[in-house]
C-alpha cells in the first residue's frame, strides 16, 4: 500500500478523485490529511475535521466490474475499524451500515464513492476516526459523538493507528475480493446496535420503521414490520432513540 500524507486539504476523498488517474491501477493508495476544510460525510453533510486531532484517510483501489457485493464496501471499512477496536480492548458497534460506535456515540464514519470505468470500477473508501478530539469540539458536532481520548481518558497514537487499519483493511479486501460481504457477516451482526430495537430506516425515499432484526448475506438490513412481514432496506440509515 502506497500511502500519501498531506497536510491540509478540502477533503482526502475529494483531492482522490481529482488525482486517481495517477495512483496504481494494482495497489491500494491511501491518502491522509492532518486536517480538512471541507470534509465530507454521507447525505451531503459536514465532517467536522480540526488539525491534528483526528485520523482522515481515503483509500482509492480499482475492483472488476463483477465485484460481487459492492453496495457493502463501507460495511467492510465499518468492519476493519471494530476489528482494530476490538484489538485494543474496546467494545464498538456498528450502526448500520457503516457508522462505527463507542459508548453509543459516533466515533467513526466512512464514505465509499465509486466510478465505473469500461472495464473496472475505481474505488474511493473515506474513513474518518476520532482520536484525539476533546469533549468541547465533540459537543460541535451535530449528533451524539465520541472520540477515543473521550471514550479511554488518555492520548492515542494517530500514526499507530493509522497502520493498524490499513493492514487490516488490506488483508479484508482481499477477503471480500473472494468471497464477498459473507466473511464479515457474523462479526457485522453480533455488533449491529439496536438490534432487536424498534428503529426507523430513511431508504431515501420512505421512511421504514421496524424492529431491526439482521442482516442479509450481502449485508442489507432486514427489519420487522408492525404488520409482521420483514422488509429489506438496500441503502439508508438507521436511527433509534430519536438519534
Ligand atoms: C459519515 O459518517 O457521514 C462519513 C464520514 C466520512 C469522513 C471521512 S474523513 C476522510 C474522508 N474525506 C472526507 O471528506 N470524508 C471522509
Amino acid at each position: 500500500m502506497k500511502t500519501i500524507r498531506l497536510d491540509t486539504v478540502d477533503s482526502t476523498n475529494t483531492y482522490a478523485k481529482q488525482n486517481a488517474v495517477n495512483f496504481s491501477a494494482h495497489e491500494i493508495t491511501c491518502i491522509t490529511a492532518e486536517a480538512q476544510t471541507a470534509g465530507r460525510g454521507r447525505f451531503g453533510r459536514h465532517w467536522v475535521s480540526p488539525k491534528g486531532t483526528n485520523l482522515y484517510a481515503t483509500f482509492v483501489f480499482r475492483l472488476p466490474l463483477e465485484t460481487m457485493h459492492l453496495k457493502s464496501l463501507g460495511q467492510v471499512m465499518a468492519a476493519s475499524m471494530a476489528k482494530l477496536l476490538i484489538s485494543e480492548k474496546l467494545h464498538p458497534q456498528i450502526k448500520w451500515p457503516n457508522d462505527v460506535l463507542l459508548g453509543g456515540k459516533k466515533l467513526a464514519g466512512v464514505l465509499c464513492e465509486t466510478e465505473f470505468h469500461r472495464d473496472f470500477v475505481q474505488v474511493f473508501l473515506g474513513v474518518g476516526l476520532n482520536v484525539n478530539m476533546d469533549r468541547g469540539e465533540l459537543e460541535t458536532i451535530d449528533q451524539p459523538a465520541t472520540s477515543l481520548k473521550n471514550e479511554t481518558g488518555r492520548v492515542w497514537d494517530k500514526a499507530a493507528l493509522l497502520q493498524k487499519l490499513q493492514a487490516q483493511f488490506a488483508s479484508d479486501l482481499e477477503q471480500f475480493k473472494h468471497a464477498g460481504f459473507e466473511p464479515f457477516h457474523n462479526l457485522f451482526e453480533n455488533l449491529l446496535a439496536h438490534k432487536g430495537q424498534v428503529v426507523r430506516c430513511f431508504d431515501g425515499k420512505k421512511t421504514w420503521e421496524g424492529i431491526c432484526h439482521s442482516l442479509t448475506s450481502d449485508g442489507q438490513l432486514n427489519l420487522y414490520l408492525a404488520d409482521k412481514t420483514m422488509h429489506t432496506v438496500i441503502a439508508g440509515e438507521v436511527k433509534g432513540d430519536g438519534k
